[in-house]
């Protein structure tokens, strides 16, 4: 079982070729995080879900290249079961394997802790969808009107993988 506290995760480059490198989250990188997904998401989380992360309850990995924030990565877990609760990629560095390389952050991450990853996805969301299908994410679900949404509310799929 890999100590989150000690988890050290190796740089890397993307299949861009571009070098990446990985910390957690700290109390200084809320607001850029906050500016990264609030340029992609229609809703946005809050700040208290960031500080969720703080405080230990989910983990928040962030993604750099040379000292740029690109993205970042949130799981939990618990018993025997993870989750992908949000997955970013600055619009700029999109296409560029940034997103693949978070998700395999985020596998080895859970992978001690257990053995199935969920995660929620807007049905409206063909790119995610599209790119978790890549990922060997299948469909294991719907919620129903689980999403606020512009037009009131929109249904998620659930998506799971085996780790
Ligand atoms: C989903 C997201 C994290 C993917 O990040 P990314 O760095 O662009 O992904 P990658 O470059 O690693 O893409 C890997 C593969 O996923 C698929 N994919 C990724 N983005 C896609 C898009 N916009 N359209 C279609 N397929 C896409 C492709 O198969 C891609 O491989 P390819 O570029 O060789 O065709 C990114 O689009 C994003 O931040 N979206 C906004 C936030 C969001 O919706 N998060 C998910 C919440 S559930």
């Amino acid at each position: 079982m890999i100590p989150t506290d000690t988890f050290s995760p190796a740089p890397t480059q993307t299949r861009s070729g571009l070098a990446l490198s990985f910390r957690p989250l700290e109390a200084a990188d809320i607001a850029p995080v906050m500016a990264l997904e609030s340029q992609l998401q229609s809703h946005p989380w809050r700040r208290s879900s960031y500080e969720d992360c703080l405080a230990g309850r989910h983990h928040c990995w962030l993604a750099e290249a040379s000292g740029e924030l690109v993205g970042f990565v949130v799981v939990a877990w618990a018993g025997g079961d993870g989750e992908l609760l949000n997955i970013a990629v600055a619009s700029q560095r999109q296409r560029q394997g940034v997103g693949e390389r978070l998700l395999a952050l985020a596998f080895e991450l859970v992978r001690p802790h257990a053995s199935m990853m969920f995660l929620e996805v807007r049905l409206s969301n063909r790119n995610a969808i599209q790119f978790y299908e890549r990922e060997q994410f299948f469909e294991v679900g719907q919620r129903p009107n689980y999403y606020p949404s512009a037009r009131g509310r929109e249904d998620a799929l659930i998506l799971a993988r085996q780790l």
